[in-house]
């Protein structure tokens, strides 16, 4: 029976994939060969496809047609998501060696559109580079008093949970498996990396909701994962310990691991932040991260479930005068010794970058640096750092810089065996991701994920053509004018330089320049009178420059060979410090939040001019951010401006105003 495609509820905005999308696809004769639950789905998508757009769809016809288009599971070597396309005499032919791939192989012909169906095609082969593609959700099923319900969510409430459980009604669950399976992405964690009371009972008591959850999203060949706390055996299991290597402790995993998998069969494992901002971990029992991961990784392994452990550990309450700890330092610090002693099926889960999802930062020397262990590299898409979803700001060319980085022969593409991972910016808004332009984001990370040397302006492209189908050149222009550099003017108006942070504390939204210089968090900057930056040499600063192989410790070594974008991230220097660009320091950091402002002004009016190319709702919605966004480029570029001029005393040298 083909699965009816999940209907949206009223309002909510159908992102990349409206009805139209489906035009070239539903006016097909349609065979579909082959049998299993997402064969049902793609001929539920195919069915209603066809609906809409007057073809037909025949499932495992014995005659061979004449058909448009054939969608076939046959044994092959393509792997569970791979498939090949090919055109010929008329006919395109997706084939497939399961359910799953075809799935990927019908979106993929969604995606070509009319193109799909035109001239010859010569055989192509498809599969993602990288087998977990997955979204962290940091959601909680209470409202968090300071946090709430999504940490660090900017749109809107949580899919999964309301009112203090499961949603009674997933149809929007499905639906936005459904977005994810046209991106690539086949794994979701349901719940916080930080694990407060409630949810930790996801794992025994409750699980029947994750369950409910988990069935809405696999008919879009999704797993469900789950973020589990370290100290469940005893806020849950009512023991003295959570020690790994206690035999009590370890059958206690064992038996609920067990349960889980009774109630989500196909359950993917679980995620962990252990012995970071203040969560429980192995420490506690003088025990390492490898004992503390393994031991999951044990109770999973008969299932075949996977541990993701995340290394985003360091020091959280460290004192400002102390200048020899390194909060960049504490990942590689803590786990490069462990290389080697990780389970097979346990994943470590490690940031893009050393310190915490900055809009510039160096690609993590973790990241290359442990060759016998499963790394997974995790990305930020709900931006936390870069906008809170206020600000446009299309993170697709930071992450495919941070993929083709290559830290030693192979890119981190390459290196992240363990998966691509991101934090989803998804929720219950209308238009999912609060601004309807992050959008893009969330489909770039996908399929980023399935590719990660793809041309992100070319996945661009594809996201405008699903989302605004039939759209006149000049909309796609005027998307591309206002996304293709988003994320350079955004870091043009913030921290200078790769310094980072300079956030208003707590909440992360807006300036504030020393908001965290004393804090106990080691995110600091160290501007004086007489220049600004860390000194993360080996040979003066914190050594930090020498955890990373050749030839990158010795390009970040220098400032006279650290690239201009980072320097402040590896060298403290004076304000009249010349980059290569030829500008002074403190030049360049006028000049860029001018500049910074000047890009939002012109980007808000090439938006104000597809007026009439955008329903209202959408266009309306991104003005008002606009306004917004432009407020705020404006605070920021005073406040760093006056705050370098009055430490500095240096004049601009176009004589603008400066307070
Ligand atoms: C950041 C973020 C936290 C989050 C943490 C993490 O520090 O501000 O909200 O919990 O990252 O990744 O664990």
């Amino acid at each position: 029976m083909p699965l009816p495609v999940p209907v949206l509820p009223e309002g909510v905005d159908p992102a990349w994939l409206p009805p139209a999308a489906f035009r070239a696809v539903g006016g097909r004769r349609t065979l579909i060969r082959g049998s299993g639950p997402l064969v049902e789905t793609v001929h539920g998508e195919m069915a209603e496809a066809c609906r809409r757009f007057g073809g037909r769809v025949v499932r495992d016809a014995s005659d061979d047609g004449p058909y448009d288009l054939v969608l076939a599971v046959s044994a092959g070597d393509l792997g569970e998501e791979g498939f090949t396309v090919v055109r010929e005499g008329g006919t395109t032919t997706v084939t497939a060696s399961g359910g799953r791939g075809l799935l990927y192989g019908l979106f993929h012909v969604v995606r070509l559109g009319a193109a799909a169906f035109t001239g010859e095609r010569s055989q192509e082969t498809h599969r993602p580079a990288l087998a977990t593609r997955m979204l962290d959700h940091w959601d909680n099923v209470a409202v968090h008093p300071v946090m709430g319900q999504v940490e660090r969510g900017y749109a809107g409430g949580s899919l999964f949970w309301e009112d203090g459980r499961a949603r009674g009604d997933l149809q929007r669950v499905r639906a936005y498996g459904r977005l994810l399976a046209a991106c690539g992405i086949n794994a979701i964690s349901v719940n916080n990396v930080n694990v407060h009371a409630t949810e930790a009972r996801l794992l025994t008591d409750r699980i029947g909701e994750v369950a409910e959850i988990a069935g809405a999203l696999r008919p879009y060949g999704i797993r469900t994962h789950l973020s589990v706390s370290f100290a469940a055996p005893i806020v849950l299991g009512g023991l003295s310990t959570a020690d790994p290597l206690e035999a009590a402790v370890r059958s206690w995993w064992a038996e609920a691991t067990r349960r889980v998998y009774e109630a989500v069969p196909d359950f993917g494992g679980y995620v962990v932040k252990a012995d970071s901002e203040g969560q429980p971990g192995p420490f506690a029992y003088g025990r390492s991260h490898a004992d503390g991961a393994n031991m999951l990784a044990a109770a999973l392994e008969p299932f075949g479930g996977t541990v993701h452990w995340r290394a985003f550990v360091y020091d959280h309450r460290q004192d400002w005068r102390d200048r020899s700890t390194d909060r960049a330092r504490a990942a590689y610090d803590h786990f490069v010794p462990l290389d080697g002693e990780f389970a097979p099926n346990a994943v470590l889960q490690v940031k893009h970058g050393p310190m915490d999802f900055q809009v510039r930062e160096p690609v993590s020397p973790l990241i290359g640096a442990m060759p016998r262990t499963r790394l997974a590299v995790e990305l930020q898409v709900t931006q936390e750092y870069t906008g809170q979803q206020r600000h446009v700001c299309w993170l697709g060319p930071m992450w495919s810089e941070v993929l083709r980085f290559r830290p030693e022969e192979r890119s981190v593409g390459a290196l992240a065996r363990g998966g691509l991972v991101a934090v989803s910016n998804a929720g219950d808004d209308p238009f999912w991701t609060g601004h309807p332009l992050a959008q893009a984001n969330l489909y770039t990370y996908g399929r980023l994920a399935w590719q990660p040397d793809a041309e992100p302006r070319e996945v661009l492209d594809e996201w405008i053509g699903l989302s605004f189908p039939d759209a006149p050149a000049r909309l796609a222009d005027g998307l591309h004018a206002v996304l293709d550099g988003s994320w350079r003017t955004y870091e043009k108006y913030t921290a200078p330089l790769g310094v980072g942070f300079m956030v208003q504390p707590g909440h992360h939204y807006g300036p504030s320049v020393d908001g965290y210089e004393y804090s106990p968090w080691g995110t600091y900057h160290f501007a004086d009178r007489d220049g600004i930056g860390v000194d993360r040499s080996a040979a003066t600063g914190t050594g930090y420059a020498g955890q990373y192989a050749k030839p990158w410790a010795e390009v970040y070594e220098s400032p006279d060979t650290c690239p201009d974008e980072l320097l402040l991230f590896f060298h403290h220097v004076s304000y009249g410090h010349t980059l290569t660009s030829g500008k002074t320091v403190i030049q360049h950091i006028y000049d860029t939040h001018f500049d910074g402002v000047e890009e939002v002004e012109a980007a808000r009016e090439v938006w104000a001019g597809l007026v009439d190319l955008v329903d209202p709702a959408r266009h309306t919605r991104v003005t008002e951010l606009f306004e917004e966004q432009l407020r705020s480029a404006r605070e920021w570029r005073d406040q760093v401006n006056s705050y370098f001029f009055r430490k500095s005393g240096v004049p601009d040298a176009h004589g603008r105003r400066i307070y």
